[in-house]
């Protein structure tokens, strides 16, 4: 945890006062921990306490601007490893799957790209209302992670869950968070996502629904996890996740050709784009006129880029595919990864609702040759990419 910048946000409730053993725990392991704290927060534990503990200035108002030189919320936005917001009340809770930043905390919470972790603590009724859990269910999605509450006595005489998990499980967690982090640290990964365009004539072109989402959030988490990350994408439009360099591509033929190039100086390639199998024989360079009433259009198959890659590929590197199917997943599945000589293969079943082309979401089961090895419900398609970094990760170190 040495040099790691934690922002810890504390909320309003009882179990603020747990929250000053884990800002003392984690500045006592190396950690530079900058406390944020709820004007209600204030209410059970003061800033000066956290302020000696964290050996750092604590920020309650959003308004108390003291280094000129930054703005304090997106200063501490920018530069956080992690946010580790304990407790976490039910008004938190909200607030961060709602979007909304009316104080120091929810606002500098809106204002971060780190990942956020939080350790709820409330009333075991107020924990099981259905508000809060849909607001949960929303942050899970978006990738949020969670430090489950404990069962047992409640300060408010119930018992129940709702106990905020004890300091030293979230230091635990803290710290099993950054030895993880990095597990591409110096690799190089080249990942493809989006369609491709086929095209027929200036303008028409055969494609697919491919949004690229997958795709842009495994290179968005595959830099996170340390790793020089080569993008190569099909028409979307996507922001490039920070740090990546991307090459756009529009037909399988240009992708192909930048996948190949890149391909000798990685250690990682991920296949995510959903390449046309088909093209046009002919494309024709003016504008078709409309005349007969039906017309018939001759395709040819394009390049298996996968599979090329898969017979070029050197013993040290990993290849993993995806397969998109609408039935008979496993055994598709099995079958490409077999046929395109793949390392993995993520199988998502593309009928199913939230899972496949366009979603924000995605379920996947990926395979090796020996059979299923990871098996991820529905979950927000940066979380199925932080899962499959870690995967890759550990298959590297093991190759
Ligand atoms: O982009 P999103 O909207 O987020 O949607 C995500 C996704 C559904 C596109 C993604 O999760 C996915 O499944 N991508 C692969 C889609 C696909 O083309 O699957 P396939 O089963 O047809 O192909 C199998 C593998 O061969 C894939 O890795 C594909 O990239 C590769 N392939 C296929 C054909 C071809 N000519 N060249 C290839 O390299």
């Amino acid at each position: 945890m040495n040099g790691k910048r934690i922002v810890l946000g504390i909320t309003g409730g009882i179990a603020a006062y747990k929250a000053a053993t884990v800002a003392s725990r984690l500045t006592q392991a190396g950690a530079d921990v900058r406390v944020i704290m709820t004007e209600a927060a204030t209410r059970f534990v003061t800033p000066l306490t956290l302020q000696i503990l964290s050996r750092n200035h604590v920020s309650v108002d959003t308004f108390d601007e003291r280094n000129p030189a930054v703005v304090n919320h997106i200063d501490l936005a920018d530069h956080a490893d992690l946010f580790v917001i304990a407790p976490a009340t039910a008004n938190l809770i909200a607030k961060l799957a709602l979007g909304l930043a009316d104080d120091m905390l929810s606002t500098t919470l809106l204002a971060t790209r780190a990942p956020i972790v939080i350790a709820p603590a409330m009333n075991v009724n107020m924990y099981r209302n259905p508000a809060v859990r849909r607001n949960l269910d929303e942050l899970l999605k978006r990738g949020v992670f969670l430090i489950e509450p404990g069962v047992g006595q409640l300060a408010c005489g119930y018992v129940g869950e709702g106990r905020m998990a004890e300091p030293e499980e979230i230091v635990a967690w803290v710290e099993r968070f950054f030895s993880r982090e990095r597990p591409l640290d110096g690799k190089k990964v080249l990942i493809t996502a989006g369609p491709t365009l086929e095209a027929m004539d200036p303008v028409r072109y055969i494609s697919n629904h491919s949004s690229g989402k997958m795709g842009f959030a495994l290179a968005e988490a595959a830099r996170e996890a340390g790793a020089e990350v080569t993008l190569v994408s099909g028409p979307v439009s996507l922001d490039t996740p920070p740090g990546v360099k991307r090459v756009d591509v529009r037909s399988a033929e240009e992708m192909l050709e930048a996948v190949l190039a890149a391909l000798p100086d990685v250690d990682v390639i991920i296949k995510a784009a959903a390449v046309a199998d088909y093209r046009p024989k002919t494309t024709w360079s003016q504008k078709l006129k409309k005349t007969a009433d039906t017309m018939v259009l001759e395709l040819v198959k394009t390049a298996d880029i996968a599979a090329e890659v898969g017979k070029r590929k050197r013993t040290d590197q990993l290849l993993v595919g995806f397969a998109a199917e609408t039935q008979d997943l496993e055994r598709h599945a099995r079958s490409k990864l077999e046929r395109k000589g793949m390392d993995l293969i993520v199988a998502n079943d593309v009928t199913r609702p939230g899972a496949g082309f366009g979603t924000d979401t995605n379920i996947v089961s990926v395979y090796d040759r020996d059979g299923l090895v990871l098996s991820l419900p529905q979950m927000d398609k940066k979380e199925v990419a932080r899962r499959l970094i870690r995967l890759v990760g550990e298959r590297l170190h093991a190759h």
